[in-house]
């Protein structure tokens, strides 16, 4: 399973490729205003630091998010179009796929809508797995279904598990079998963090230090 981080911060992005578990970064509007610059730069800016990098159309008919998907691709090679689950939204889709632009449906969750996305040439369908999970429903269980049901019917988009909120969406994501988790940076952070690796650490080099001591090595 591939990681990306969902985030516009250019010192998060710059920090977890320099890590080097990550190949992409998702955005969305709420991201970008986070980050304080307009659309155009950021997204710009973080194609210069990562592959696939998703940037998100605005507009809502048919024709509008054609021409925004187009101008959006136009930006940079890495630019993964996002457009939403909506039937303005699926046909587009199908528009701006069939020249070649590489599209992610977002804000997916149900596995229909999935296949929706599939049937116009998706290339990532984005199931929002937090956003479930605060409504009381199991995201994973709806990435799961996703999964299962394109190996089903032997379909290509892959299954990007997004709206991951702990390190165990992480892993259940993996486990469910999704193609790519994308994750706040701050849980990327986490998935290092165990205390017993910081325990074991700290007794490594304790114990190396008393090696070094000139009374620990006489003896
Ligand atoms: C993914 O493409 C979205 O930007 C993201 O995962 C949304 O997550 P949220 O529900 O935490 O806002």
């Amino acid at each position: 399973m591939r990681l990306f981080v969902d985030t516009a911060d250019l010192e998060e992005i710059t920090k977890a490729v320099g890590w080097g578990v990550i190949s992409g970064v998702t955005t969305n509007p709420t991201l970008i205003a986070r980050a304080g610059q307009d659309h155009e730069t950021q997204v710009k800016r973080i194609c210069e630091l990562v592959g696939d990098v998703s940037a998100e159309t605005v507009t809502e008919k048919r024709d509008d998010l054609v021409v925004e998907g187009r101008r959006l691709a136009s930006w940079h090679k890495n630019v993964i179009v996002k457009v939403t689950s909506t039937p303005e939204g699926i046909a587009a889709a199908k528009v701006l796929a069939g020249e070649g632009i590489r599209i992610n449906v977002t804000l997916c969750f149900t596995v229909n809508q999935a296949l929706l996305a599939a049937a116009v040439g998706a290339y990532f369908i984005s199931p929002f797995v937090g956003r479930l999970d605060d409504i009381g429903e199991d995201g994973i269980a709806v990435v799961r279904g996703i999964v299962d049901a394109y190996r089903q019917q032997n379909i290509k988009t892959k299954v990007l598990s997004a709206s991951l909120r702990h390190p165990m969406h992480v892993t259940q994501s993996a486990l469910a079998g999704a193609d790519i988790a994308t994750m706040p940076f701050k849980v990327l952070e986490q998935m290092y963090k165990h205390p017993l690796t910081d325990q074991g650490i700290e007794r490594f080099m304790a114990d190396y230090r008393r090696t070094q001591e000139p009374q620990a090595l006489k003896r």
